[in-house]
């Protein structure tokens, strides 16, 4: 079982003259077995450290690994590689490419990773079945309805097998029924295929259903149970 692990994290932006410090020394460890929530309010920071965490952005200081492998010294082509075939990422506002097709982009990541295959578009489409989205497979993402486009999301998300699937307020723009639907998909997959969830949220009921809760304050991480 793989494990992610942060050290010493800090994240500040420039802003003119000023800095905004967002994280400060944040550490971290998660096993692929956890499902773990990150609350906190508007702008503590939730996104930056989702982001750090799947290494789609750099911490101005501290270091990242996945197993024993240090983020800080990969090369970006050898991270990518890394994100491809550990990470899955469902973004706050879903990311999902206009121009394609909900199929075409659920194959994405299989296209990136070289294995678009008769094989793997069977476990595509399967898949897209299993969550309720195929019928939509044909259609340009702005047609689809909220839950949907989250769906097809995770659907992306979870393409490659990954070990750890990052979720950014997930259910953020949906109403309760839509809500519940991808909470309820989202623990499924995490036991159906042993993947760990790392998700921020504000939704307070959603929480409860994790094993571990971090809250983000004043850029510090603290567990709130365990
Ligand atoms: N690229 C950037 N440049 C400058 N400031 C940034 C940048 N990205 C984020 N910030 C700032 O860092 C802080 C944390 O932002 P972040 O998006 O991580 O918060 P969040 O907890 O995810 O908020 P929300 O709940 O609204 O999504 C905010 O004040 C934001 O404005
Ligand atoms: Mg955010």
């Amino acid at each position: 079982m793989s494990k992610l692990t942060c050290n010493n994290i800090t994240k500040s932006f420039e802003i003119g003259d000023d800095v905004l410090n967002v994280l400060n020394n944040i550490n971290l460890t998660v096993n692929q077995t956890d499902t773990i929530a990150i609350t906190g309010i508007s702008g503590a920071g939730k996104s930056s450290l989702l982001h750090i965490l799947a290494g789609l952005d750099k911490p101005t200081s501290g270091e990242i690994s996945l197993d024993h492998q240090n983020f800080t010294e990969l090369s970006k082509n050898d991270l990518s590689k890394i994100r491809l075939n550990n990470f899955g990422f469902v973004y706050q506002f879903h990311h999902l490419l206009d121009d394609l097709t909900i199929e075409e982009n659920i194959h994405m990541p299989l296209i990136l990773k070289k294995s678009l295959n008769a094989s793997s578009k069977a476990i595509a489409k399967d898949l897209m079945k299993s969550i309720d989205i195929y019928k939509r497979k044909d259609h340009l993402p702005w047609k689809l309805s909220g839950g949907e486009k989250q769906r097809a999301a995770i659907a992306r998300a979870i393409i490659n097998n990954p070990k750890f699937l990052f979720l950014d307020e997930p259910t953020g723009n949906l109403d309760i029924e839509n809500s519940a639907n991808i909470q309820n998909l989202i623990f499924d997959i995490s036991k159906k295929y042993d993947v760990a969830l790392i998700t921020a949220t504000h939704d307070n009921e959603f929480i409860k259903l994790f094993d571990k809760v971090y809250t983000l304050e004043n850029s510090n991480l603290s567990i709130n149970n365990e």
